[in-house]
C-alpha cells in the first residue's frame, strides 16, 4: 500500500470531484493520505475530512505564507484542533522566501511557536522551506528539534543541506518533482538520502509528476514517484513503496 504523506484535498481544485476522487483512493493502493492544514480555513476542513474517511488523517498548522493573519485567538484555536486524535502532526510551518511577504520576521516568530507547540503536544512537525535552508535550520535547533521529529516536505535542497536535516533525525519529503527532467539536484539528494529515511507524497493539487506536469495532482499519481525512486536506488518499486509506507508510519507515530 502506498502512504500519501502530504496532500491538499480540501483545495478548491477538487471542488467538483474530492468525495469520488477520495473513495477510491484505497483501490488504486494508497493505504492511507494525510490532508495538511495550511490556513485557519483549511485546517477547519482538515478536521472535516479525517473526520469523513477513515484512512485519511491531518497536519495542522499554519503554512509560512500564511502568518500575517495569525494571531493568538487563532493561534488557541490551532492548539485545541491539533488535540484530535487523528491529527498526527503540526504542518505545515516553516519559511518560504521565495515571496516577499509575509515579512521574515512574522514568517519567523510564527514557524518558532508551531514548533514549540509541536514540542509541547508531542507530535512531530511537517516542515515547508522554500529559499530559506539556513533560516530553517538555525530555528530547528533553536527549538530542538531532533526531538520534535518530523519531515522536510517537498525537498528542493542539495544533498549537503539534505546531511543536516538527517542528522536531526528528520524524514525527507519527496513528490513529483523527483520525475521532471531537469531535476538533477534533488535526483542526486535522493540517490544521496537513505531510502530509510525518504517518504512520498504528492503536495495535490500541485506538482504533479511527469508525464501529467503542468495538471491537477492526486495521490494516485504516487507510484510514478515511487518508480523513480527505486530507478535512482536501483531497488524494485515494490520494495521502495514498502519502506516508505513503514518510515511514513515511523513519522507520523501510527
Ligand atoms: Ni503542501
Amino acid at each position: 500500500m502506498i502512504f500519501e504523506t502530504h496532500a491538499h484535498y480540501d483545495d478548491e481544485a477538487f471542488a467538483e470531484d474530492r468525495e469520488g476522487l477520495l473513495k477510491a483512493m484505497p483501490e488504486s493502493g494508497v493505504g492511507r493520505i494525510v490532508n495538511i492544514g495550511a490556513s485557519p480555513a483549511s485546517c477547519r476542513t482538515t478536521m472535516e475530512l479525517m473526520e469523513k474517511y477513515e484512512f485519511v488523517y491531518g497536519a495542522l498548522g499554519i503554512h509560512p505564507s500564511e502568518t500575517a493573519a495569525l494571531n493568538e485567538g487563532l493561534f488557541s484555536e490551532l492548539k485545541e484542533q491539533c488535540r484530535h486524535k487523528k491529527c498526527v502532526a503540526v504542518g505545515e510551518i516553516g519559511l518560504d522566501y521565495y515571496w516577499q511577504e509575509p515579512e521574515r520576521e512574522i514568517q519567523k516568530n510564527w514557524f518558532m511557536r508551531q514548533m514549540q507547540l509541536a514540542g509541547e503536544l508531542h507530535l512531530p512537525v511537517v516542515i515547508h522551506s522554500r529559499e530559506a535552508a539556513m533560516d530553517t535550520i538555525e530555528i530547528m535547533k533553536a527549538a530542538h528539534a531532533e526531538e520534535i521529529g518530523g519531515v522536510i516536505h517537498c525537498f528542493s535542497y542539495t544533498k549537503e543541506t539534505a546531511e543536516v536535516f538527517l542528522k536531526m533525525g528528520f524524514y525527507i519529503g519527496i513528490g513529483g518533482v523527483v520525475t521532471f527532467k531537469n531535476a538533477k539536484k534533488l535526483k542526486e539528494a535522493v540517490e544521496y538520502i537513505p531510502v530509510e529515511r525518504l517518504v512520498v507524497e504528492t503536495d495535490s493539487p500541485y506538482l504533479a509528476p511527469e508525464p501529467y506536469r503542468g495538471k491537477r495532482n492526486d495521490s494516485a499519481k504516487i507510484p510514478l514517484v515511487i518508480n523513480e525512486i527505486a530507478r535512482i536506488k536501483q531497488l524494485l518499486p515494490q520494495e521502495v513503496e514498502k519502506i516508505t509506507w513503514e518510515n511514513a508510519c515511523a513519522l507520523y507515530r501510527m
